[in-house]
């Protein structure tokens, strides 16, 4: 899929088909973390990649705003270094291109955002010198049941031509 057609067709995935992703898929959309560009090249991530459905189903109680990571046929626990100084927006970068290169093989994803992370960091046996930035979901879903269209604030909102405020760009 070419980049803007990925880009502008992304949607979060919260329900998803029963399919597994085969190693070779999963590998590939971590691959695209561990390429993401970071400052001075710190690389502040590592990624746990959790495809076991026991595994699954128990993350599931630490994903607060996300409890159909159940459902899922992998997730990736993103570990940011705290230590590092722009450890979000770094680990932000990685996760895009995750997401991105699965939607690109048609797999969905989701950012979860509240999460108990000293229970994944427990149950995952995950050192206590990482932060947890998110869990991402993976997984093939039903095309038709994904809302694709984009609620997005409109271009004259956000576009400014050389100077701010002119409104030119609708
Ligand atoms: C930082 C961040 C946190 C989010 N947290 C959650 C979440 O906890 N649960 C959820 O279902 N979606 C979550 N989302 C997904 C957003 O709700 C979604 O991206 C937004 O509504 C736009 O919809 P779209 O991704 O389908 O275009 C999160 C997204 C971001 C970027």
């Amino acid at each position: 899929m070419e980049v803007f057609e990925c880009v502008s067709t992304l949607s979060s995935v919260r329900m998803y088909d029963d399919k597994q992703a085969s190693m070779d898929v999963i590998r590939k959309v971590v691959e695209a973390g561990r390429l993401a560009p970071s400052a001075h090249n710190d690389q502040p991530w590592e990624f746990v990649i959790i495809n076991e459905k026991e595994r699954l189903k128990k993350m599931s109680e630490y994903c607060i705003s996300g409890r159909f990571i159940s459902e899922v046929s992998f997730a990736v626990v993103v570990l940011t270094d705290p230590n590092s100084k722009w450890q979000q927006i770094d680990t932000t970068r990685a996760v895009q291109n995750m997401v991105l290169t699965a939607w690109s093989m048609k797999l969905g994803s989701c950012w979860i955002g509240r999460l108990d992370k000293e229970g994944i960091k427990q149950f995952f046996n995950i050192p206590s010198k990482w932060d947890i930035l998110t869990v991402l979901p993976f997984g093939y879903f039903n095309e038709r049941i994904v809302q694709h269209k984009k609620m997005r604030k409109s271009p004259g909102e956000v576009f400014h031509l050389n100077e701010y405020g002119t409104k030119i760009i609708e």
